[in-house]
């Protein structure tokens, strides 16, 4: 047996004796995803961690994903195996802007997308990801202004959707918002018989170019189900292992090669042996802030 094999066998074995699930954001390195119990976007992950039976949950992403997790499991023990996995635009926003922006909009319902601390979730009206953004603007019928926070291009994708006005804050997702529409134009150039996918992380005139905009789930879907054989991908390269995996006969082509999340890196397989060995580092989020960020979370999930 490879020594990559041993640690997965090791791994494997301390999930059971833990009683323990392994989720993975589908952006992990291709090994991690194949290693997880199950994979999803941010949503779809958001409602597996609500209804797992599992005592300890192993989170492979980013923090704030585990922290929703913890924010939903406050009796699970949620493991991030590897604790410097940040993202820079949840840190793009604090509970204090949100305070600020309360006080500037007042009776203004604030839509605040997962990525985020559970400290500016606990001050948000409600939560959203990318999959289901343009639900959750819709859902505030009697409302005809939102502010939504902390992604200026989820929240521009979102106001092409809507007649309500959108106010929103300017955070944005540095892997989505360093594609340019030049660079799009040049990968389609260079593959002009693909349909270019992009995330509602990217900028609006790089949208005005994707045949389809949907979240990282969405795309999976969307490759999956297509008739068509070749298929630009705007958005995380770690996207690319399981739609090669899944669809041998079609050809995907990552739209640049410089959307790496090197957050979404961090994690390896030895990584999360240690943290079933030693069940840390544990996310765990303060009662009164859980609580709050909870109704966000929750409002959204019935959504
Ligand atoms: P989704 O998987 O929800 O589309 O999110 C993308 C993302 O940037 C997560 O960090
Ligand atoms: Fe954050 Fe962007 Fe990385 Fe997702 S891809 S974790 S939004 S920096």
């Amino acid at each position: 047996m490879t020594p990559k094999n041993l640690l997965i066998q090791e791994i494997l074995a301390l999930e059971k004796e833990r009683n323990a699930i392994i989720l993975a954001h589908n952006y992990q390195p291709g090994i991690i995803q194949d290693l997880a119990d199950l994979t999803g976007d941010s949503l779809e992950l958001s409602r597996k961690a609500q209804e797992t039976d599992a005592d300890v949950i192993v989170f492979c992403g980013v923090h704030f994903m585990a922290e929703t997790a913890a924010i939903l499991n406050p009796e699970k023990i949620v493991l991030l195996p590897n604790p410097a996995a940040g993202c820079p635009m949840a840190d793009m926003i604090t509970a204090q802007d949100v305070l600020r922006i309360r006080r500037e909009f007042p009776g203004v319902p604030i839509i605040t997308y997962v990525n985020s601390s559970a400290e500016v979730k606990a001050e948000s009206t409600v939560c959203c990801t990318s999959a289901n953004v343009n639900r959750v603007v819709a859902s505030f019928s009697e409302q005809n202004t939102l502010y939504l926070i902390p992604d200026q291009n989820l929240a521009q994708y979102a106001a092409r959707h809507t007649d309500k006005t959108l106010h929103y804050w300017k955070g944005y997702c540095p892997v989505h918002h360093g594609l340019t529409a030049s660079m799009v134009e040049k990968a389609k150039a260079a593959h002009p018989e693909s349909i270019f996918l992009a995330h509602p992380e990217c900028r609006p005139e790089v949208l005005d170019l994707a045949d389809i905009v949907t979240s990282t789930s969405g795309m999976l879907r969307y490759v999956r189900d297509s008739a068509h054989s070749a298929f630009l991908i705007g958005t995380e390269i770690g996207i690319l292992h399981p739609m090669r995996r899944d669809n041998p006969h079609k050809a995907f082509y990552a739209v640049s090669d410089r959307m790496v999340c090197p957050d979404m890196k961090r994690t390896s397989l030895e990584d999360v042996l240690r943290s079933l060995q030693t069940l840390t580092p544990q996310v765990r989020v303060a009662e009164d802030i859980r609580v709050r960020a909870l109704q966000a979370v929750e409002r959204m999930l019935s959504i």
